[in-house]
Order: C-alpha cells, then sequence, then structure tokens
C-alpha cells in the first residue's frame, strides 16, 4: 500500500508540495480547497506530468474531505498569504478562522495522520492545530526552520560560492523577525562559517535570512515564496514517511525544553515514523538563550489573541 499526503489549500504552497511529492514519487497526494475547481484542474495537470516524470503516485483533487480519509500525513497550507507590506502577524485574525474550520474537518477523516502545518502565522497556526486536534505534540509540527536554514544555507553557498550540498545549519526560534540563525553551527564542508566569513559579513546574511520571506514577497507583489517553503515541508514528510530520523529544525509544542513551556517554538527535532521523535537540547550561549526567550514571548503574544 502507497503512504497517502493531503494537502489542504491547493494554492501555491500546496500544489507545489503535491508537485514534489509526485515527482519524488513520495505518496499518493489529494489536493484540497475551498475553491471549486482549482484542487482539480491542478490535479487533473499534475496527473497528466506523471507519464513524464515516470511517477506513478495517485493525484487527485476536491473540495470534499471524503477523499482526505486515513492520510498518513495532513500538510495545511490553507490561509491568505502576506502582500508587501504586511508581517505575518497581520494574516492571525483571517487564517486563525480557516485553521479552526481546517483542523476539524482534517481530524473527522484522519484521525491518525501526522499534521505539518504551514500556514502563517505559522507558530500560532501549530498552536491552534494542536489544540483543536487533540492529538500528541509528536503528531504536530510546523514548518519554518527547514525554510529558514535553507534560505541561510543558500546565502552562504552563494557567498562562498560552494555547494550547497556542504551546507549544514540550523535555525532556532519563532517563524518571523525573531528568529535565531546558529552561526555557530552552520558549517561549509565541516569547517564551521565563522572560520571562512567575517562576523560583520556574516551579520548581514543572517539578517537577509531573517528577512528572506520579506524579500520575495516584495518582488512578487501579489503573494509569497512557494517553491523553498513547498520542498521544505515535502522535506518533512519524507523524513517521517521513510523513517528517516532526520534531525530538521521544526516547530514544536516545547514542554520545558530550553526552559520553555506551553508554545511552539522551533527547536532541532529528530523526524521519523514517530513523528517528532527526539528535542534535541543544545548548549546555548546566554544571547542566543535570551533570544529564544524574546522568540518564545513573541509566539505567546499571537496566542493569547486568538486564545490558544
Ligand atoms: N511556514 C512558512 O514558512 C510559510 C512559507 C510560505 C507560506 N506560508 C503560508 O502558507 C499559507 C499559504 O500560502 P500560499 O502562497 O500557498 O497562498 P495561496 O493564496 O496561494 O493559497 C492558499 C489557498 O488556501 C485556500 N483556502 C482558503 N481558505 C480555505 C479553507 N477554509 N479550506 C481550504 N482551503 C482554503 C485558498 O483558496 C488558496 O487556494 C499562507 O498563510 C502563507 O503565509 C508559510
Amino acid at each position: 500500500m502507497r503512504k497517502k499526503i493531503s494537502i489542504v489549500g491547493a494554492g501555491n504552497v500546496g500544489s507545489t508540495a503535491a508537485h514534489w511529492i509526485m515527482a519524488k514519487e513520495l505518496a499518493d497526494v489529494v489536493l484540497v480547497d475551498v475553491v471549486e475547481g482549482v484542487p482539480q484542474g491542478k490535479a487533473l495537470d499534475l496527473s497528466q506530468a506523471q507519464p513524464i516524470e515516470r511517477s506513478d503516485v495517485h493525484v487527485q483533487g476536491a473540495n470534499d474531505y471524503a477523499v482526505t480519509a486515513d492520510s498518513d500525513i495532513v500538510i495545511i497550507t490553507a490561509g491568505i498569504p502576506r502582500k508587501p507590506g504586511m508581517s505575518r502577524d497581520d494574516l492571525l485574525n483571517t487564517n486563525y478562522k480557516i485553521m479552526k474550520d481546517v483542523i476539524e474537518k482534517v481530524v473527522a477523516y484522519s484521525p491518525e495522520c501526522f499534521l505539518i502545518i504551514v500556514s502563517n502565522p505559522l507558530d500560532a497556526m501549530a498552536q491552534e492545530a494542536f489544540k483543536l486536534s487533540g492529538f500528541n505534540r509528536q503528531r504536530v509540527i510546523g514548518m519554518a526552520g527547514v525554510l529558514d536554514a535553507g534560505r541561510f544555507k543558500s546565502f552562504v553557498a552563494q557567498e562562498l560560492n560552494v555547494s550547497v550540498e556542504n551546507m549544514s545549519a540550523f535555525v532556532l526560534g519563532g517563524h518571523g523577525d525573531t528568529m535565531v540563525p546558529l552561526t555557530r553551527f552552520c558549517t561549509v564542508g565541516g569547517i564551521p562559517v565563522t572560520e571562512l566569513i567575517a562576523p560583520d559579513r556574516l551579520e548581514q546574511i543572517v539578517q537577509r535570512t531573517r528577512d528572506g520571506g520579506a524579500e520575495i514577497v516584495k518582488h512578487l507583489k501579489t503573494g509569497s515564496a512557494y517553491y523553498a517553503p513547498s520542498a521544505a515541508a515535502v522535506e518533512m514528510a519524507e523524513a517521517i514517511l521513510k523513517d528517516k530520523k532526520k534531525l530538521l529544525p521544526c516547530a514544536a509544542y516545547l514542554e520545558g525544553e530550553y526552559g520553555i513551556s506551553g508554545y511552539f517554538v522551533g527547536v532541532p527535532c529528530k523526524l521519523g515514523s514517530g513523528g517528532i521523535e527526539q528535542i534535541v537540547e543544545v548548549r546555548l550561549t546566554p544571547e542566543e538563550h535570551a533570544a529564544l526567550k524574546k522568540s518564545a514571548a513573541a509566539v505567546k503574544e499571537l496566542c493569547d489573541v486568538i486564545g490558544v
């Protein structure tokens, strides 16, 4: 039996995630959206690429959740994206209502699934999904860190003109202005990046990483990034489906780790067939710890607004 991934929200991130999953032949895919015709049309288009891509998974689109029944993983991308001048937090009130509607239906049809949350503001949406689903914390995972680390790695690789395959990095904290890229844990072919790039230049790259989403929104004008975000969500899904035990930065519900309790914050997680199988705690400097706490406080503020 092939595995099954449902994607709620057949917009830019959702349909591109479906594309990556189909191209990797990772699982059967169901695209769901409120707009009639869009998930069906995109699924049909993707299925016609399958003979060319040599992929035999089943791709379908629907407006009804019945076809999502018994999904192994549900990736939630439903919601409005940012426009120029907007912060992720500006999306809170609209996406809160959408997430509520989506989670109820997803859980009714796939009570055993893993949830990968993508909709923004990410950490608050993950918290809402966790609270409304009643799932344990191993099964509700927010996607942000893989994308943010991907941005950081791509900028460093470009700076040094080296292969992206040489890059290893992670970022901590919330998905927003308070994210904490950890330069001392970034390596290039095993060499700490701090040995290769001067501190002031590295700080510029860190700042560009923090602003990475906004930079793309400014170019696109009508929406936000989707190729890298969808690739990041699919990397997480693949780690779970293939039980890869991969260490990835994910938004996870903390219960005392890093001195934080009761909120989703980006931390290094081991993803395998059990979902979040371990939250890895690394020793932080006082500055890094303060930045992580600040990040958690920003998440708390949003969660308080929507009461989750
Ligand atoms: N976590 C991250 O790092 C990250 C990165 C990129 C985008 N995002 C977020 O992901 C979300 C989607 O972005 P996008 O660019 O794909 O937007 P998009 O507008 O292209 O797609 C969103 C889709 O959601 C659908 N939708 C709205 N309400 C729905 C509902 N109740 N049920 C089902 N579908 C519904 C819309 O019809 C639309 O097709 C946004 O909130 C965006 O901010 C997060």
